[in-house]
């Protein structure tokens, strides 16, 4: 992007070049993202920017073709950079580090886009990949973009009924996975879940290429007898051919990643090939200041947004290092891992979430882990993917000693709405705030009627149609569901599900979210998931799941249940078979552990749980009382159950 000019024609940079870039996005978006479209290479470069003749879905790049494994591997080696290191595993969990030169990662995504290829794997299908934070999982995307196929990464702390759902939705053309996953103090085994799944999705006939991995109980060779085509990786990978780029249109799609939403099912968000390649090498550069040769450490997992975005696809299609790590921020060994990972690989950004940030200040109060490190080449500490509290955010600034900066976005947008842009100098930071929004949002607040509210009124997030280049064009086989999940609210508008307000500055502040989602511990979960799985217990006759405030984790999920007439159960052993089947079904990632017995729910006459009045005294908000209740009673009772923890 150019260097910010003043009306002077001084460059300034900061402040005045993102009002100006923010301004020109909006009001000719065309030549906007067609300027930014150039830092990526195409086989047939795109003309028109955004297509708006299916109005409200848009489409970006719709004359262009390229091929997104080819931008991030095979351009760099092109031009003189195969040397370069692409990706650094490094694995806390066994104690091993090992690199991957451009030239190097692009062999082997070749050969094993070869593999898949063998197993009849092409253009637009499905490569359901659930694997751990090994580089067989970046490995895995890169080789089914190489062919054009769509990958859709499944988080290894899901439950294989919640991979069935996914395996149902996608149909996979092949599954890759490996042994399993560490996970402080116990394997995961993925095998036997992978095997579940498949039989819950009728799905056994589905190639299933493994990696093997020391240690684990589950071998490879046991379930080749399962009537399905199970191969191990390495042997394929030794028998295949490398496989060059296909082209694919700029607007068919790159990967599905399953969201929770309001239900239970998960929802598919679909990403294109050609504006996700174009917005994430833009915000590479100018939200995150990386370029070629820098080193990024993204402290995610490849099955979250934020893992595809920032540990995979973006490093790399901007020819930087990917840090690749297996661990945790604290007990692997202690609270100063990152500071030895920014040590030890020269990181440049540190991306992470609030929730490891508050688990390594509870670990290391004084930061004296982290400081023992030379953290000198750490510019800027990134963090999403829940609300970051000031108090947790001046600590860790004064710890690193670097601008913190929060970034607000979504599974769907697939980089951020609101950030501080670093690469042109950055705004003001202020505390509490995500900062402004970027390039092509146009962020507006709405209240319940779809008026815009003055600055500092809190409302519905909401972004004015078209959204910009990167986010999700639709669901996977569901334009309606996009339609009515997200545009039908408001005409014109694509609604966020959270809610908060703009200052005068047009600052950002992300309160929370105003539906049946909720955030434990950065990652995204359904209440009425939780709730299906709740109501399957033969005592339990009605239920609500609320997402109460966590110290630590942002928020828990709690359950709250009603029993059948004329059953008895101790409530203390109900609790625990209410968490092992949450556990069993969802899997460890809800980290579900409380469920009280009640007498009754607040309900409408007409039946209907007040969920919403539930959730605002969970969290403490005033709420009104609708004038529909069946029994103000209820909800006496249920207030000091539901109280909020004060914030640490
Ligand atoms: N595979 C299998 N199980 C997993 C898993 C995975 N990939 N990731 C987490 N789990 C399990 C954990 O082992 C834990 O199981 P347990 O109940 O047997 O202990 C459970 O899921 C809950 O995990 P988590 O909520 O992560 O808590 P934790 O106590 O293990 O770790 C933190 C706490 C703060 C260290 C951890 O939550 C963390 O690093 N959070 C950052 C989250 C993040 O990066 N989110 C991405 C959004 S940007
Ligand atoms: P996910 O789709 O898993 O990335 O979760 C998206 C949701 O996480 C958002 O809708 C918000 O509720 C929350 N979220 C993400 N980043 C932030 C942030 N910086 N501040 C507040 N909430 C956030």
């Amino acid at each position: 992007m150019a260097a910010a000019a003043s009306q002077d024609g001084h460059d300034t940079g900061g402040p005045d070049q993102y009002r100006r870039l923010h301004a020109a996005s909006l009001a000719d978006p065309e030549a906007f993202w067609l300027e930014a479209a150039r830092a990526v290479d195409w086989s047939t470069p795109p003309v028109a920017a955004l297509d708006a003749s299916a109005a409200p879905l848009y489409r970006w790049f719709p004359d262009a073709s390229l091929n997104t494994s080819y931008n991030a591997l095979d351009r760099h080696v092109e031009a003189g950079h195969g040397d370069r290191v692409a990706l650094v595993h490094d694995s806390a969990m066994l104690g091993t580090t090992r690199s991957y030169t451009y030239a190097g990662l692009r062999d082997e995504v070749a050969v094993f886009a070869g593999v898949l290829a063998g197993l009849g794997v092409g253009k637009g299908d499905r490569v359901l990949v659930y694997l751990p934070m090994i580089p067989e999982a970046v490995v895995a995307m890169l080789a089914a973009a190489r062919l054009g196929a769509v990958h859709s990464v499944v988080f290894g702390g899901f439950a294989p009924a919640e991979l069935a759902a996914r395996i149902r939705d996608a149909r996979p053309a092949a599954v890759v996975t490996a042994s399993g996953g560490l996970e402080p103090g116990r394997r995961v085994e993925y095998l036997p879940a992978v095997q579940e799944a498949l039989a819950l999705a009728d799905s056994t006939g589905t190639p299933v290429v493994a990696k093997a991995r020391e240690g684990f109980v589950h071998r490879i060779g046991d379930y080749r007898q399962s009537g399905s085509c199970w191969v191990d990786w390495d042997d394929a990978v030794s028998a295949a051919e490398p496989v060059d780029p296909v082209g694919v249109a700029a607007t068919d799609p790159l990967y599905i990643l399953y969201t929770s939403g309001t239900t239970g099912a998960p929802k598919g968000v679909v990403r294109d090939n050609g504006g996700h390649a174009v917005a994430l090498t833009w915000s590479m550069r100018e939200i995150f200041g990386i370029g070629p040769g820098d080193a990024m450490l993204t402290a995610s997992d490849v099955g979250w947004v934020v893992g595809h975005s920032y540990i995979v696809y973006g490093p790399l299609l901007a020819g930087a290092t990917t840090i690749l790590y297996e661990g945790k921020p604290v007990g692997t060994p202690d609270a100063g891992a990152f500071g030895r990972l920014i040590e030890q690989h020269g990181v440049r950004v540190l991306f992470t979430a609030p929730t490891a940030l508050r688990a390594i200040r509870r670990a290391d109060p004084d930061g004296a882990l982290l400081r023992s490190h030379d953290l000198s080449a750490l510019e800027t500490l990134f963090s999403a993917g829940e609300r970051l509290d000031t108090g947790t955010s001046a600590w860790v600034a004064d710890v690193l000693g670097t601008p913190v900066v929060d970034n607000w976005w979504q599974t769907e947008t697939g980089w951020p709405i609101c950030a501080n842009p670093r690469g042109f100098g950055g705004v003001p930071l202020k505390p509490g705030s995500p900062s402004l929004p970027s390039p092509g949002f146009d962020v507006v607040i709405l209240d319940q009627h779809g008026t815009p509210v003055p600055a500092g009124t809190e409302g519905g997030i909401a972004l004015r149609l078209p959204l910009p280049p990167g986010t999700l064009p639709t669901l996977w086989g569901s334009d309606a569901r996009y339609g009515d999940s997200y545009l039908a609210a408001f005409e014109g508008y694509y609604t966020s599900g959270d809610s908060g307000y703009m200052d005068e500055d047009g600052y950002v502040f992300v309160m929370g979210r105003t539906d049946d989602v909720i955030n434990v511990a950065g990652h995204r979960l359904s209440t009425g998931a939780i709730e299906q799985v709740l109501a399957q217990h033969p005592a339990v006759a009605e239920c609500a799941v609320l997402g109460l405030r966590d110290p630590l984790k942002g928020q828990r999920a709690s359950g709250y249940v009603v029993l059948k007439a004329g059953v008895s159960v101790d409530p203390t052993d109900l609790e625990a078979e209410l968490v092992a089947m949450v556990r069993g079904t969802i899997g460890p990632v809800a980290d579900f552990r409380s469920a009280v017995v009640v007498d009754a729910l607040p309900k409408t006459r007409s039946g209907k749980i007040l969920r919403k009045t539930m959730r605002q005294m969970a969290a403490g908000e005033p709420y009104a009382v609708p004038s529909t209740i069946e029994d103000p009673a209820v909800l006496a009772v249920l207030e000091p159950l539901l109280r909020p923890v004060p914030a640490e």
